[in-house]
This record gives structure tokens, C-alpha cells and sequence, in this order.
């Protein structure tokens, strides 16, 4: 064992060296002890779009927007203040980003440049992700997704008499324009033409300057979802889809079709919307779209609502207020990360430090009250049962996107007549930050490594936290979005796994059996954002630097990552007779012949038809362990 130890260092070492020698200035990572870093370089990584230094006008950082869309006007809805309490904004201060980061590089070489171009766009843009551990950066690339790589970029498809006459020649420039959006393939205007929904007319003109004549280009496709598309559908390009597997293609080689859909899915939250029912408006009675009149369809009408505001300091230019100002902040499921930013970062590079606490905690209860309309929460009685059902009014998965560590679960408790607590179902314990998830249904994506890919990386099959190294969907029992259906979610590799879900089924049911003596239960679904499983995953396995411990530090002081409640609801239990598994009004040998027909039915690994009742531990399977959950929690014993 120990020789091994040896052995791998001086390996890991002399790939240092050689790459050093090589004058390839990659980042100086070695894979843990006993695992194999995979050789792959930047070229594997590869994805179309706009390329380093390629730019004619530099990327200006957010400070020079900040100064004339950034000054928060009581009552008033302004830009930047919304920004910079955003994730995005945060994009590249994230410290969980960093410590993902470290692991992602030490398993796969180079990885990195990849996660730089979506995290801090400026930095990738400007040939500072090289090397791939963001040492090469300066301060205005941690602003992450800034005003300037938004406003910049330019629909990769052009439409005559739609698209700005501008981009025919931009694109024309292009070499590899992505067969479809997503991992980070951005085409950007090369001069600093900004661009946003709106047209204006003289005398009020943004006072930006005027590369070749526009002080302004009024862009449809910043008012579509494929502009959050580039960034908000992610896929490994190094993996290539072989029927249901995904390979490892050749190394030190582009992706050979460049298509998103041929390489390992790892968000999907854009494709999830593509093919739901908001592409063609749902109405949502005015939960989500702020002022706008009519149907919800876009990310930017649930993510970036309209409200009365000003998209600039109204006293500097005396531009009106609008009523369908896009709010800016971009609120999400992140529910801890925003906390734990003033501590680690040096304010003095920062701009407005002294507003920025207060607007990363104006964030924070955006990102809550976005997770508060996320889902509808129903609880009904249906004899010795309780039925509780959740329904995701999201605009795609629930939950969707980044997916280490993100999870959602009911929370069951059933008090007696006396208001006494009997039993509950899916305990989290708040001290340790442990979920008892074996008599619950949690709902999460597990991605990990089949057997190829744990053959060369030395790491176990099955699933596992090695974001950049994960090639096969292990369990995904998210629900699905209004206008699902199998075949259109299997296309673009978002298929349930592990769970079963009806074309157009945007819910889900759990049966919980109600234990003896209860009168009342109460249900709740929760949020959280990083598991502790994760957390203490990115700090173990980090041989390179201190952000797993940074990481781990913050989260044991912000509250581990606290669960979010983010629906609740009771129910009066009336009279029912335990263990009538029939609903026939009595509990004889009938009701424990329908277990027994269910334990042994064909359906292995899922559940039969009629048996979801059964399903005592809600894993998706009647087994003995569901005789073993029932026994422990509803005869007392
Ligand atoms: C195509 C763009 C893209 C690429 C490439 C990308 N990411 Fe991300 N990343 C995102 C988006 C979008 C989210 C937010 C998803 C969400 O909130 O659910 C995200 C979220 C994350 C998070 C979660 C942050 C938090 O606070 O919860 C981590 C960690 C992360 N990314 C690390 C990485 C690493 C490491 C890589 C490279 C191996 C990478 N990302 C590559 C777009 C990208
Ligand atoms: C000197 C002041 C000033 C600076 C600096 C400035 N802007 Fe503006 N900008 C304005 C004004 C004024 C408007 C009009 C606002 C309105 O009426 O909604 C505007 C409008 C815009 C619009 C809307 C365009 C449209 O067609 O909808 C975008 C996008 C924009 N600015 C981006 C930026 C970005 C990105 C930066 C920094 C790189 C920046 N601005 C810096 C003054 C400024
Ligand atoms: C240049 C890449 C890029 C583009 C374009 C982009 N995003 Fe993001 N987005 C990210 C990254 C990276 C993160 C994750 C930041 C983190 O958590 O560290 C993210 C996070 C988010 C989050 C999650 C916030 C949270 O609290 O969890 C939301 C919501 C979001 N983006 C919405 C949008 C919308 C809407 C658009 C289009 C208008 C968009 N994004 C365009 C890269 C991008
Ligand atoms: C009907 C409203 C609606 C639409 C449309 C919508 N979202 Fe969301 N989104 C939500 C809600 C509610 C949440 C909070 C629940 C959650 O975090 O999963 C959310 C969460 C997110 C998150 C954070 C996920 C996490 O838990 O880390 C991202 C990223 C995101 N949305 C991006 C997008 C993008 C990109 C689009 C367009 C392709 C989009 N959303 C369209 C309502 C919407
Ligand atoms: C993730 C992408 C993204 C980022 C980052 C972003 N914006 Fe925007 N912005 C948009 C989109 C999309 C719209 C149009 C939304 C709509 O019309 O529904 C918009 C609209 C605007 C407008 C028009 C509103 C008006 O009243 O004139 C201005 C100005 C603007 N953005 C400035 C900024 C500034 C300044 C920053 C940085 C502080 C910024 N944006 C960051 C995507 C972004």
C-alpha cells in the first residue's frame, strides 16, 4: 500500500515535469493516492463559439456599468445593486466553485479552462484560464457573469430582419458555430456594441461609446432563453454517446460531432424548459413574470421579473423609470453560499463593498422566496394512508442544474390525539447536518462512474461526487416540468433514472402508511443546496490546496447549509382501521397477501402497480426492507 503511495507521487510528479518542460503551463495537479489523473488536455475540452484573445475591444469590467447602472433609489428596482447580490455575480467568488474546481482538476488534466469559461467569462476571454486553477486572474475576473458578457453576446443563429444587421458579418467570422447552445459556446460581438431588449430614441440615448457609430443595438435575443442557454445546458465534451453509455473518445481531440447532445449531460436546465409546456406560455396567475401582462415562457420571465425601475441613476441622465424594468437579480436555489463571501474576499476590490453584504443578503431571500413559489404542496387521506402530492410550477426540472450535493425531501410527522408526536419520516438533524433519507423520498440526480471510466481512473464504479470525471445518470427522480414526455427528455439525455414518470406527469405521489394511534400529520418539503455528504467529499479528497478546508470552515459556520421549507401543509386524520392495505374497511389476511404479492411480484427493482402503498421506504422498491421500515414505525414495536 504504501509503495503504491510512493510510486503514484513520483508519477504524478514527473507528468508535472514533463508538462512544465513542455512549456505548457498547465496547472500543477496530481490525482489523490492510488487514483490515475486522466490525460486529457484543453483540446478535449474544446467547445465552438468565440475564442481566447480574440476580441478587438477588451471585456470592460462591471465597475465601469456600476458607475451609471448602480445606484440603488429607494422604492426603485435599479440594475447592478440586483446583479451583485446575484450567483452569478458570484460566479467566480463561489468558494464551493473553487473547491469543485481543485477536485475536477486533480481527476481530469486541464478540466479547468472549461469551468472558467462559464464562471468568469472575462478571465477565459482574456487567456487567463490557463492555468486551469484560476491562478492566472486579476481582481475584476472574480465579478464572474458580468453586465459586459451578457450584453455582448450575439444569437448564434441569424435571422434576417430579426437579428441586429450586425451579426451577419460577426458570424461569418466564426469558425465552429455550436450545432446547438449550451457548455459555453458564446459568440460575442468583437466590438463593444452594447446590446439589451430595448430601442431608444433621441434625446435619450445611453451615453456608451460608440465603436462604430452604436451607442446601443436593441438585440429579440435578450429577451429569448437561448441567450441563458450557452451557459445553462452543460455537457462534458471529453465523453461521447454510444446508445445508452458515454466513452471516453480519443484524447488531446475536439468532441467529434461538437454536438451537446452527443456528450455526457451534466445540466439540462435549458433543454428541460425546450421541451416543456412554457416555450408556449402557461399561465401561473401571476405567481411568477412581476408587470408583465399574460403567460409566462422565458428563463428571464420567472429569472429576471418586470418591475417598475430605472435601468440607469435617474438624476445623472433623467431617463425615465419603466414599468417593465428586468429585474436583474437572477434568483435561484442558492440558499448559503451568499453568506459566507464578505469573509473571504478582500473588500477593497470590490465594488460598492461597503452596500455589498446587504445586497448578497437581498440575494439570498430572492433565491428563498424563488424556492417558496417553486412547488405546491398537497396531503389527503386515503384510508390507512396518507397521500401527499408535490407539484413542480418551476419552468424546468424541480430541482434543476448544478447536480453535487443540490436535493429536495418530505419531512413527515404524525402526532396522536393528543398533539403528541408518534414517528416521523425523513428526520434531518440540524446539529450534524445528517438527513435520514432511508424511510423518505429525496429527490436528486446521482451521477458517478461506469465501469470504463473507473478502470482508468482507478476510482470504484457506481455513483460518486468526481463532477468531472461522472459519465453515467445513476438515479434521477426530479420532477419533471408541465409539458414532459419520455422521449423528448431520453433525446437530450434528461430521462428519469430510477423513477418512473407518465408522458405529462408534473408531479409526484408518496403513499406514507399511517402509524397506529395517529390523528393528525403534517408534511413539509425541503431545499438544501449542499449536502453534507459533498461538503465533506471536497475537503477529503483535495491534495492540492486549502479551498476544501476553506469551504468546509464556511459551511460549518453559515449554518451547514440549512435546509429550506419551502412548502408545508396539516391534515386531521379520520378513524381508519391500521393495516388495510385494500381499503376494504378491515386488516386481515388479505391486506398481508397483497404485500406478499407485491414483494415477489415481476416488477424487481420498481413497484407493481397497486403496491405503492408498500413502498414503506419510499425507495422505489417493495422489498423486506419495506417489512423492516413498517415493523420499526407503525406497530410500536
Ligand atoms: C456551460 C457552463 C458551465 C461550465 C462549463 C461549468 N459550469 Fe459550473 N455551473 C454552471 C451553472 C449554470 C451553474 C448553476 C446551476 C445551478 O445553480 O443549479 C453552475 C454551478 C456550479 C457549482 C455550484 C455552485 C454552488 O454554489 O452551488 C459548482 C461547484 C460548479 N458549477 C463547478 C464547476 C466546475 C468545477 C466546472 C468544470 C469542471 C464547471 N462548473 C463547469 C455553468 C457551468
Ligand atoms: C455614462 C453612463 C453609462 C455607463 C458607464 C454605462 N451605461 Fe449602459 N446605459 C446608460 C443609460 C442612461 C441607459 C438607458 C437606460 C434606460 O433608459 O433604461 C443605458 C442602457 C444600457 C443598456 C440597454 C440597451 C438596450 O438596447 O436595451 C444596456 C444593455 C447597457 N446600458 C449596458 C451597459 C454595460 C454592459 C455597461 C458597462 C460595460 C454600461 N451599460 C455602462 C448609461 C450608461
Ligand atoms: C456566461 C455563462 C452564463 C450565462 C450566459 C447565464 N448564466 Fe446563469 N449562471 C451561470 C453560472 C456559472 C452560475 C453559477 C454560479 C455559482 O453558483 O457559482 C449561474 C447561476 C444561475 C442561477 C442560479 C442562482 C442560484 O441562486 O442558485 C440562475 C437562476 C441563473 N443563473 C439564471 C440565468 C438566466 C435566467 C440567464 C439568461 C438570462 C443566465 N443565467 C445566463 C452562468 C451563466
Ligand atoms: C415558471 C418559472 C420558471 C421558468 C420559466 C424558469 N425557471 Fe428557473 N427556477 C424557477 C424556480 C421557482 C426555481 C427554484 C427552484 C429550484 O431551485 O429548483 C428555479 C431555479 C433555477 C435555478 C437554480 C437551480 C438550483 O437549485 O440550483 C437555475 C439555474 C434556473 N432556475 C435557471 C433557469 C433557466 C436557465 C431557465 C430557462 C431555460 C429557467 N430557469 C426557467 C422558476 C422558473
Ligand atoms: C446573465 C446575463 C446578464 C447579466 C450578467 C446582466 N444582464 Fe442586463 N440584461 C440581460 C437580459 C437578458 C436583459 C433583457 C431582459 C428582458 O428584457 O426580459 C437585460 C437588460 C438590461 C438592461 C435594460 C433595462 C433598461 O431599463 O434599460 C440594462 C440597462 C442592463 N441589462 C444592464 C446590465 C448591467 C449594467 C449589468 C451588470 C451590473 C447587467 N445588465 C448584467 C442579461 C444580463
Amino acid at each position: 500500500m504504501k509503495q503504491m503511495f510512493a510510486s503514484d507521487r513520483r508519477m504524478s510528479c514527473l507528468l508535472t515535469v514533463a508538462s512544465l518542460a513542455a512549456g505548457l503551463g498547465t496547472a500543477q495537479y496530481a490525482a489523490m493516492a492510488g487514483q490515475t489523473q486522466i490525460p486529457t488536455t484543453i483540446e478535449d475540452f474544446f467547445v465552438g463559439g468565440t475564442q481566447p484573445l480574440e476580441l478587438i475591444d477588451p471585456m470592460e469590467s462591471s465597475l465601469s456599468c456600476i458607475i451609471c447602472h448602480g445606484i440603488q433609489f429607494p422604492g426603485l428596482v435599479e440594475v447592478a445593486p440586483n446583479w451583485q447580490g446575484s450567483m452569478m455575480a458570484q460566479a467566480s467568488r463561489d468558494p464551493l466553485f473553487y473547491a469543485c474546481l481543485t477536485i475536477a482538476n486533480q481527476d481530469v488534466k486541464d478540466v479547468g479552462d472549461l469551468c472558467i469559461r462559464c464562471h468568469s467569462p472575462m478571465a477565459w476571454l482574456d487567456g487567463r484560464s490557463e492555468p486551469t486553477d484560476a491562478s492566472a486572474f486579476i481582481d475584476s475576473d472574480r465579478d464572474g457573469v458580468t453586465c459586459h458578457t451578457c450584453h455582448r453576446m450575439v444569437d448564434p443563429v441569424f435571422q434576417p430582419g430579426v437579428s441586429p444587421p450586425e451579426d451577419e458579418a460577426i458570424l461569418a467570422d466564426i469558425l465552429d458555430i455550436p450545432v446547438r447552445p449550451g457548455t459555453g459556446g458564446i459568440i460575442f460581438d468583437p466590438l463593444d456594441r452594447r446590446r439589451g431588449p430595448f430601442n431608444f430614441k433621441a434625446p435619450f440615448i445611453p451615453p456608451h461609446p460608440v465603436p462604430d457609430g452604436n451607442q446601443f443595438i436593441q438585440s429579440p435575443f435578450h429577451q429569448t432563453s437561448e441567450l441563458c442557454a450557452a451557459c445553462h445546458d452543460v455537457s462534458n465534451p471529453a465523453y461521447t454517446r454510444v446508445g445508452d453509455d458515454y466513452v471516453l473518445g480519443t484524447l488531446d481531440s475536439a468532441h467529434p460531432t461538437g454536438d451537446q447532445y452527443d456528450m455526457f449531460p451534466v445540466e439540462r436546465t435549458y433543454s428541460e424548459w425546450l421541451n416543456s409546456d412554457y416555450p408556449n406560455g402557461v399561465d401561473t396567475g401571476g405567481v411568477f413574470g412581476g408587470n408583465l401582462m399574460g403567460d409566462v415562457r422565458t428563463c428571464q420571465d420567472c429569472h429576471m421579473e418586470d418591475r417598475q425601475g430605472n435601468g440607469c441613476n435617474p438624476d445623472d441622465f433623467g431617463f425615465p423609470a419603466r414599468p417593465d424594468m428586468p429585474r436583474h437579480d437572477f434568483a435561484g436555489g442558492n440558499s448559503w453560499i451568499r453568506d459566507t463571501l464578505v469573509e473571504l474576499w478582500p473588500l477593497d476590490a470590490i465594488p460598492n463593498a461597503e452596500d455589498w453584504q446587504a445586497r448578497l443578503t437581498e440575494g439570498q431571500d430572492l433565491s428563498i422566496a424563488m424556492l417558496q413559489r417553486a412547488a405546491t404542496l398537497d396531503i389527503s387521506q386515503d384510508g390507512a394512508r396518507a397521500s401527499v402530492r408535490i407539484t413542480n410550477e418551476s419552468g424546468h426540472k424541480l430541482p434543476t442544474g448544478y447536480p453535487e450535493g443540490r436535493r429536495m425531501w418530505l419531512n413527515v410527522q404524525f402526532f396522536d390525539a393528543a398533539d403528541q408526536l408518534i414517528t416521523e419520516r425523513g428526520y434531518y438533524n440540524t446539529l450534524s447536518a445528517d438527513l435520514d433519507g432511508s424511510d423518505t423520498k429525496v429527490y436528486e440526480i446521482h451521477l458517478g462512474l461506469d465501469a470504463a471510466v473507473a478502470a482508468a481512473s482507478g476510482l470504484p464504479e457506481g455513483i460518486s461526487l468526481h463532477f468531472a470525471l461522472n459519465n453515467k445518470v445513476y438515479k434521477d427522480n426530479r420532477i419533471p416540468p408541465r409539458g414532459f414526455t419520455n422521449a423528448a427528455y431520453d433525446a437530450f439525455g434528461g430521462k428519469p433514472v430510477d423513477a418512473t414518470y407518465a408522458d405529462g406527469q408534473y408531479w409526484d405521489d408518496t403513499l406514507y402508511a399511517l402509524p397506529e394511534g395517529s390523528a393528525s400529520a403534517t408534511v413539509r418539503l425541503y431545499y438544501q443546496t449542499s449536502s453534507k455528504e459533498y461538503i465533506e467529499f471536497l475537503r477529503d479528497e483535495n491534495v492540492t490546496n486549502h479551498w476544501g478546508q476553506t469551504l468546509y470552515d464556511a459551511w460549518e459556520m453559515h449554518g451547514k447549509s440549512a435546509p429550506v421549507l419551502m412548502a408545508t401543509k396539516s391534515i386531521d386524520l379520520t378513524g381508519f382501521v391500521l393495516g388495510d392495505w385494500d381499503g376494504d374497511s378491515d386488516s386481515d389476511l388479505a391486506d398481508f397477501e397483497k404485500f406478499e404479492e407485491c414483494v415477489t411480484g415481476p416488477d424487481a427493482g420498481s413497484i407493481d402497480v397497486g403496491c405503492e402503498v408498500f413502498d414503506f421506504d419510499t425507495d422505489q422498491d417493495v422489498d423486506f426492507s419495506d417489512l423492516r421500515t413498517y415493523l420499526l414505525h407503525f406497530t410500536g414495536d
